[in-house]
C-alpha cells in the first residue's frame, strides 16, 4: 500500500537530549495511525519535524512523496495539524478560523467555517473569544482550525487532551468518517484506550526509539498466546505465582479480583485452573479477558524502562 508519510532514520538532540533516535516510520494512505508513547518519548517532537517546524540533525522525511526539508509549504497547503500549542486568546473563533481561511486562501471561507464548526459542535460560540472558553472547547477550535482546509492528511497531538466522553466519542466518529472520505490521519496519544477503538495502524516510541510498528490486528495477534484472566476467589497468589512460572503478572483490581497475565505456550484455562487448585486456593469466578492495546503497550514500554524513568 502507498505510504502518505515515510520517515527514514531520523534523528533529532535538543544540545545534549537526544529526542529522537533514527527514528523509520511509515504511515499507509487511508489508515488511521495511532502514534503512541509515553511522556517525553518524541512524539511532539516526530510531528513538528513533519510539519517543517523542527530542524533535524540526520535523516530523511517525506510527505506526499516531498521531502520536508526542502518543500515544506507546498506540503502544509494539503495537511491539517493540530498543535500541542497555545491558541490566540484575544481572537474569538470565528476570527482564528477566518485567518487560516486567509492564509489558505479557501475557496469559500465563510461556507467552510460555519461547515467545520458544525461538525465539531460549536457553531454557538463562533463569536466567543478563545481566552474565555474551557479545555475542551478550545481543543475542539484547535481541530476544527486542523480541518479548515479540508486536508488530505491530519495530524493531531494528543487531539483528546482535555475532552469529556461525549466530545471524544464525536471526533473519533468524525475521523473515522474522514478515514472513509479517503482521507489519512496520524494521532499521537497516550490515552491508548481511546486509539484502540479507531486506529488501524500503530507505532510505539519509547525514549526516542520505535519499539512496536505495524497493522494494528497484527499487533494484537503476536500476543494472543499470551493469556489474560479475570479470578475472584481465595487465592494464596504468593504460591500460584511460584507454581506457574508462565505467569508475568498478578494484579487485584478494584473488586480485589486478580487479573492474571500469562505468556508462553500454556493457554489452556482448564489448565490454568487445575493449576491454580493445586495450589490451594478456591476460585469462584474465572474468566479470560481480551488483550488490549493497553496490554501490548504497558507490556512493551515495561519491558524497556530503566531505573530513574520515572524518578
Ligand atoms: N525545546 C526543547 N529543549 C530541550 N529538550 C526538549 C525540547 N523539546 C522537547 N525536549 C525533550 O525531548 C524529548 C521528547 O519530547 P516530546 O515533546 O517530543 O515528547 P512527547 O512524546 O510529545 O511527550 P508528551 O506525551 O509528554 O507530550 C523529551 O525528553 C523532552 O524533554
Ligand atoms: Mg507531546
Amino acid at each position: 500500500m502507498e505510504n502518505i508519510i515515510k520517515i527514514r532514520n531520523l534523528s533529532k538532540n535538543y544540545g545534549t537530549v537526544k529526542a529522537l533516535d533514527n527514528v523509520t516510520l511509515s504511515v499507509p494512505k487511508g489508515s488511521i495511525f495511532g502514534y503512541l508513547g509515553p511522556n517525553g518519548a518524541g512524539k511532539t517532537t516526530t510531528l513538528k519535524i513533519l510539519m517543517g517546524l523542527l530542524q533535524y540533525s540526520n535523516g530523511s522525511v517525506e510527505i506526499f512523496e516531498n521531502e520536508v526539508k526542502k518543500n515544506p509549504v507546498a506540503v502544509n497547503r494539503r495537511i491539517g495539524f493540530l498543535p500541542d500549542a497555545e491558541m490566540p486568546r484575544n481572537d474569538s473563533i470565528y476570527r482564528f478560523l477566518n485567518l487560516t481561511g486567509k492564509l489558505h486562501k479557501i475557496k469559500n471561507k465563510e461556507e467552510r467555517i460555519s461547515e467545520v464548526l458544525v461538525q465539531i459542535g460549536l457553531k454557538k460560540l463562533s463569536n466567543r473569544k478563545i481566552g474565555t472558553l474551557s479545555k475542551g472547547q478550545k481543543q475542539r477550535v484547535g481541530i476544527a482550525n486542523a480541518l479548515m482546509v479540508d486536508p488530505q492528511l491530519l495530524i493531531l497531538d494528543e487531539p483528546n487532551n482535555g475532552l469529556d466522553p461525549i466530545a471524544r466519542v464525536r471526533v473519533l466518529t468524525l475521523l473515522k468518517d474522514l478515514v472513509k472520505n479517503g482521507k489519512t490521519v496520524l494521532l499521537s496519544s497516550h490515552i491508548i484506550g481511546e486509539v484502540d477503538k479507531i486506529a488501524t495502524d500503530i507505532a510505539i516510541i519509547h525514549r526516542g526509539r520505535i519499539v512496536e510498528q505495524g497493522k494494528r490486528k497484527n499487533l494484537v495477534k503476536r500476543y494472543l498466546n499470551h493469556g489474560k484472566y479475570v479470578i475472584a476467589g481465595k487465592l494464596d497468589i504468593d504460591q500460584v505465582m511460584r507454581s506457574l512460572e508462565y505467569i508475568t503478572s498478578c494484579q487485584q483490581d478494584h473488586l480485589e479480583r486478580y487479573i492474571i497475565s500469562t505468556t508462553g505456550n500454556v493457554t489452556e484455562e482448564q489448565l490454568l485452573i487445575d493449576l491454580i487448585q493445586k495450589a490451594n486456593s478456591k476460585i469462584q469466578y474465572f474468566s479470560s479477558a481480551e488483550i488490549s492495546l493497553e496490554d501490548l503497550f504497558i507490556e512493551t514500554i515495561n519491558g524497556q524502562l530503566k531505573e530513574g524513568d520515572y524518578a
